[in-house]
């Protein structure tokens, strides 16, 4: 059984202020049956972990550097994620991709890195709708899978999360039969490649998860949750996808 996992990527955004949703996550989610993940932006890692004593939300870095420490001016170290007590950490997300050039390798680098620290990598990939459009969504998918994860992955420190460029942000989400595709060829990827343990790693699908659609996506085979971004920046929307997950 793979436990489900409801991750929120607050991207640039959010305030110390904002982080009061995680108090309200609380009381709508007292015994959650679900891992309950928010990312908020790194300077507020500290004080999103001070609200989260007796909660099920955990909280996670949205990136780290591939090296433990050293002269790397701005870069976040994944000891030091670990060490204030986040428990994961978004690698390989498709803004940094196309912001900075990081490459697959780099991204299974930095992976690496966080789960020697300790932490869960949550891994993104996904296709361009050019990609998409030409027919090479499912190819592109296993290249970047395949150079994005580090072969020392284990169920425990690996989590996938499938986000179709085009859909982030949009509005718009492939069909259900094309998430499915997807999520059906990363699993025999993965268990190809990482035997009865690819069957236990956790796939999520991003890219405009909303509170309407999330029941749909959440019944496909082989979604194990989801990555939401605007969607995870208020309680209002993100309470109701995780009842969506929970009941799914
Ligand atoms: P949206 O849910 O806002 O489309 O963002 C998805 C995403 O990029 C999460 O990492």
């Amino acid at each position: 059984m793979r436990r489900k996992l409801a991750a929120g990527n607050w991207k640039m955004n959010g305030s110390i202020p904002a982080l009061d949703m995680i108090r309200k996550l609380n009381l709508a989610h007292p015994e959650c049956p679900v891992d309950v993940v928010l990312c908020p932006p790194a300077p507020l890692l500290g004080h999103a972990l001070q609200n989260t004593a007796g909660s099920p939300v955990m909280i996670g870095a949205q990136d780290c550097h591939a090296e433990e420490k050293g002269a790397h001016t701005g870069d976040t170290a994944a000891p030091l994620i670990a060490e204030i007590g986040a428990t994961h950490v978004i690698v390989g997300h498709s803004e940094r991709r196309a912001a900075y050039g990081e490459t697959d390798a780099q991204v299974a680098a930095k992976a690496a890195a966080a789960q020697a620290a300790g932490l869960i990598a949550i891994v993104c990939i996904g296709e361009s709708l050019d990609e998409r459009e030409d027919g090479r969504a499912l190819d592109v998918i296993e290249t970047q899978l395949a150079g994005s994860i580090p072969s020392g992955s284990a169920p425990e420190t690996l989590v996938v999360a499938y986000e179709p460029i085009w859909a982030i942000g949009t509005g718009k989400t492939p069909t259900m039969d094309e998430i499915a595709d997807v999520h059906a060829r990363m699993r025999a990827k993965l268990s190809d490649r990482f035997g009865a343990a690819g069957e236990s790693m956790r796939l999520l699908y991003g890219g405009s998860v909303k509170p309407d659609n999330a029941d749909n996506i959440f019944a496909l085979d082989n979604v194990d949750g989801a990555l939401v971004g605007g969607a995870s920046l208020s309680a209002e929307d993100f309470s109701p996808i995780i009842t969506a997950l929970s009941e799914s």
